[in-house]
């Protein structure tokens, strides 16, 4: 916010994404919007209602393109709004290539590397590439000025940042990946790798999560492509581009909106417990995500079930929720996914459960923010048990809900924001007896121990916040115009 309104006086921000903020659904008593499941919706939208500007999305929350809601253009939050949603149409055969399978059955998998095969087909390619093309157009038309901020969102638009460039030179385009960048060799498997990195460094800046990834970045560049590469200055020059590449940390607004209304911790715990029919001493852990391959789902609910096999104690005093949204539900490993942890849990609840409680319970659908929190807050411990993850924000949200400071975080060691929270319980969730025993220890954890882990995740949470994330990007950018202008008038 201070970046935009000091050091970029004046500027046009424009954003793009796959996703729009807000998913519209039709009721009897008219239309309603929710927030999507999403960590880059979560990220970007207390941002660009921040600062204001224009975002272009796909129109795919709203019911359909033909219903009153189906305008082009709409001002957002319709409550309060901001700032101008550009929605832009896309037929099944388009969304069919582009989102569920390039993005999702190529890029995906490859990024994350979670032993899923990635699919790669030559006409989703072609979509990819032609929805790129009609959301770069959509920004060229949208830009009021010859010199817009844009802020590229994800692996949807890999190619979008040199398109835009072709007829906005002066544009600042600042890319961001939310997902893992892989290294050279898985992503040497693409069959599109050079289109997707030329693509890429049309960007003035591009950004990852952890310094991690963007030496991954670097090494795949320096493997597949012919440019200038500068480790000092941490760029990459192709054909006269000079693209930054650097780690931004995402995070999360501080304090949350869905914090503001909740009930104190204890009014928290009885309405869960309630809700979940959870017996008085009933200790309780929580997952909450998009049910996706990536998240580790089958691999705690192996960890609960080693807990219970090791630690008889715990069979009757513990119940694990895990909340999921469907997710990607055209993807048959999406489906086969919920599938198995369905299966699963039951065969896990069958050998364990007594006629007043079960170690398991499922609860598949969309939660909106205010019911996580809720969740959040009425836990013992949260697992976050990723198999590979950019940052994750679950993590940062379940810290950002305890005001208590208590609760315990477990932590895949392999999300990005295990750099950052040092004071969770890490764990490998390939290896369910690591699992097993992190809860194990979560359950058992002092109070004052839980505190003291707690408020050290929170000062850096409250201090790293999203707000911090976008204005470092935006600092960078606004360092970059300063340099930029200079050369000209040296010119
Ligand atoms: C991840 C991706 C986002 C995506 C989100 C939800 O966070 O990085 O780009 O929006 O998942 O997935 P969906 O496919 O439903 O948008």
């Amino acid at each position: 916010q201070r970046a935009l309104g000091s050091e970029l006086p004046g500027a046009e921000v424009l954003v793009v994404s796959n996703r729009e903020p807000y998913i519209h659904n039709h009721t009897d008593a008219g239309i309603t919007v929710q927030l999507p499941a999403s960590g880059l919706v979560s990220a970007i939208e207390p941002v660009i209602r921040a600062c204001g500007g224009t975002w272009i999305a796909h129109g795919s929350g709203s019911a359909d393109r033909d219903s009153v809601d189906a305008a082009d253009r709409i001002a957002v939050p319709p409550d309060a709004p901001s700032y101008t949603l550009r929605r832009i149409w896309l037929t099944d055969e388009e969304q069919d290539g582009y989102y569920y399978g390039f993005a999702n059955e190529g890029m995906w998998p490859l990024c994350h590397i979670a032993f899923v095969r990635p699919t790669f087909r030559e006409a989703d390619w072609r979509y990819y590439r032609e929805v790129n093309q009609k959301f770069a157009d959509a920004v060229v038309r949208e830009a009021k000025t010859h010199d817009p901020i844009v802020l590229v969102q994800d692996y949807h638009f890999a190619l979008l940042p040199r398109m835009v460039r072709k007829h906005l030179p002066k544009a600042t385009i600042i890319t961001f990946w939310h997902i893992p960048w892989p290294n050279a060799e898985t992503f040497g498997i693409c069959p599109w790798k050079e289109e997707i990195i030329e693509g890429l460094l049309g960007s003035s800046i591009l950004g990852f999560h952890t310094n991690f990834h963007c030496n991954n970045f670097f090494e795949t560049i320096d493997r597949f492509v012919e440019s200038r590469i500068d480790r000092e200055r941490r760029s990459i020059t192709l054909g006269g581009q000079e693209t930054m590449v650097r780690a931004y940390p995402i995070s999360i607004e501080w304090p949350p909106s869905a914090l503001a209304g909740q009930a104190p911790v204890p009014a928290c715990r009885a309405a869960v417990r309630q809700r979940f029919g959870l017996g008085e001493g009933v200790r309780v852990g929580i997952g909450i995500e998009r049910f996706d391959y990536t998240k580790g789902i089958l691999d705690r609910l192996h960890g609960v079930d080693v807990l219970l096999s090791r630690h008889p104690e715990w069979r009757g005093a513990v119940t694990f929720i895990q909340a999921a949204a469907p997710t990607r539900s055209k993807i048959a490993s999406y489906r086969a996914l919920q599938d198995e942890a369905v299966a699963l849990a039951e065969e896990i609840n069958n050998r364990y459960r007594t006629p007043d409680w079960q170690p398991l319970i499922l609860s598949i659908r969309h939660h909106q923010p205010p019911e996580v929190f809720e969740l959040f807050r009425a836990a013992d411990f949260c697992v976050v048990s990723s198999l590979h993850d950019g940052m994750n924000l679950v993590a940062k949200e379940f810290v950002a809900a305890r005001d208590d400071e208590r609760g315990v975080l477990v932590l895949s060691t392999f999300a990005g924001a295990s750099r950052e929270l040092a004071e969770a319980l890490i764990v490998n969730p390939y290896h369910a007896h690591d699992m097993a025993e992190a809860i194990h220890r979560a359950l058992m954890m002092p109070v004052d121990e839980q505190e003291a882990r707690m408020r050290q995740m929170r000062a850096l949470v409250r201090t790293r916040n999203v707000y911090r994330w976008a204005g470092q990007m935006l600092l960078d950018a606004a360092q970059l115009r300063r340099r930029e202008g200079i050369e000209r008038l040296a010119a």
